[in-house]
């Protein structure tokens, strides 16, 4: 590859351009695509991840297959979609940035050198944050294809780095209209319609190379196999049962003692601790009286020992497990559960629906689960006065 897909600024002259077919319909469908799926995926992960865990989700997947799609047209795809062109236009960083100074950036078909390199950044934050939020979907809400293989601590540091990267796309989605926005400015062509026409205008003395087609049955070869491989992998994953969520029997004393006036909570959500203070103290609980007879009572310290917080590893155990020193035998003082529902509405605690805080199935329908998921959140319909 010699410099021909690379022009210097200064011979637009007076004549009109020439418009160059450069980006083939599957690049621009796919860039797109991923401008949807992106968008999708940050408005539901920056404004209301809890709420809109599933399209997040849904999103997060349609960019893996639009990124494993764009990886193989870089391979099989026409001239300017592969990735081995991309890499060859870095050579002309230093000229491209020279020109840049001046004010007077070079033509290049197809991608511009910081253009290349954009895309490659963009490439890594994107399979970075779709590795990463598979290893939060698996560690903290237990779901998803890697649910058997990675646990919370795991999961939970992922959460950092997935934040972290998300903020990191999004100042290089930034970067990147304003590239594109300066780029169509100070050579005065409008990048953005050749991403949607597919042409792009050069100078008229730029001598365009001979674009290779593409290959477009390889690609869907390719493509199809991999889908199937990776699918049929991810589905064997997602058959493991996933990690730190013990089989629990039921136990119908504690059912029926302990659920007598209020849910009877999930033994995961109170560490070991906890439970046995509470069953010390059943005489003054709450301001009630639940004393049980010695048989009873043992039952259900067994029950709750055996499944306390220690024995499973979901987000809420996690959690719960660090109970306030003031209050250590209520879920609902803990520095976890005040954090998760200090936006709600006392109003809507107070309602007929709902009536207490502690009555977690009012609003989590798996809470007999103990997982707590975000797609299991519903609020119930309070009528405001
Ligand atoms: C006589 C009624 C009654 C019985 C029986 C009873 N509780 Fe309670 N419990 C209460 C009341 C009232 C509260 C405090 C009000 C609230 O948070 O709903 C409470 C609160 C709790 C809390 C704290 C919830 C929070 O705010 O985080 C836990 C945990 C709890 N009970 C566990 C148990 C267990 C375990 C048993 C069975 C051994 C039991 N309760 C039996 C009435 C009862
Ligand atoms: C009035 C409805 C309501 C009640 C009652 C309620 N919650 Fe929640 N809970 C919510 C909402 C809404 C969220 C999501 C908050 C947010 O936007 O982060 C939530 C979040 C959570 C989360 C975090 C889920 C996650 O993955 O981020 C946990 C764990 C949780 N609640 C546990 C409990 C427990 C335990 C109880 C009972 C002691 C309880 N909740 C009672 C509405 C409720």
């Amino acid at each position: 590859m010699t410099g021909q897909n690379y022009a210097v600024a200064g011979d637009e002259g007076s004549q009109p351009p020439q418009m160059v077919r450069v980006w083939d319909g599957p690049t621009r469908l796919f860039h797109w695509l991923l401008v949807v799926s992106v968008a999708v995926a940050m408005l539901t992960g920056f404004l209301a991840p809890e709420w809109w865990m599933g399209t997040h989700l849904f999103a997060g997947y349609a960019i893996v297959l639009l990124l494993a799609f764009r990886l193989i047209w870089g391979v099989f795809g026409s001239e300017y979609a592969r990735l081995i062109n991309l890499a060859r236009s870095t050579r002309y960083l230093g000229a491209y940035v020279r020109g840049l100074a001046l004010l007077r950036p070079p033509h290049y078909v197809g991608h511009n050198p910081v253009g290349a390199l954009m895309i490659f950044a963009f490439f890594g934050v994107f399979l970075g944050l779709v590795a990463t939020g598979l290893m939060v979907q698996a560690g903290e809400e237990k779901q998803g294809p890697l649910a058997g293989i990675v646990g919370y601590a795991v999961g939970h540091a992922g959460k950092e780095v997935h934040e972290f990267l998300a903020f990191a796309a999004l100042a290089m989605i930034a970067i990147h209209i304003a590239g594109v926005l300066v780029e169509s400015w100070l050579q005065n062509v409008n990048l953005t319609r050749g991403m949607i026409d597919g042409r792009m205008p050069l100078p008229r003395g730029f001598r365009v190379p001979t674009p290779r087609a593409a290959r477009p049955l390889a690609a869907g070869a390719v493509m199809l196999l991999i889908t199937s491989l990776s699918s049929a992998t991810l589905y064997g994953l997602s058959r493991m049962p996933p990690l730190g969520i013990p089989i629990m029997p039921e136990n119908a004393t504690y059912r029926s003692e302990c659920g007598a006036c209020h849910w009877s909570f999930h033994p995961s959500l109170l560490p070991k601790t906890s439970w046995e203070q509470l069953l010390a103290e059943l005489d003054e609980h709450f301001g009630e009286d639940a004393s049980l007879p010695a048989d009873k009572k043992d039952e259900i310290a067994r029950y709750l020992s055996a499944y306390s917080a220690e024995s499973w590893d979901t987000e809420a155990a996690n959690r719960f497990r660090l109970v306030s020193a003031s209050d250590p035998m209520q879920i609902t003082k803990t520095s976890y559960w005040v954090a998760k529902h200090r936006q709600i509405d006392t109003k809507i605690f107070q309602s007929a629906a709902v009536k207490s805080s502690s009555n977690c199935t009012a609003c989590h329908k798996d809470a007999d689960t103990g997982r707590f998921d975000d797609q299991k959140i519903e609020m119930p319909k309070v009528s405001r006065p």
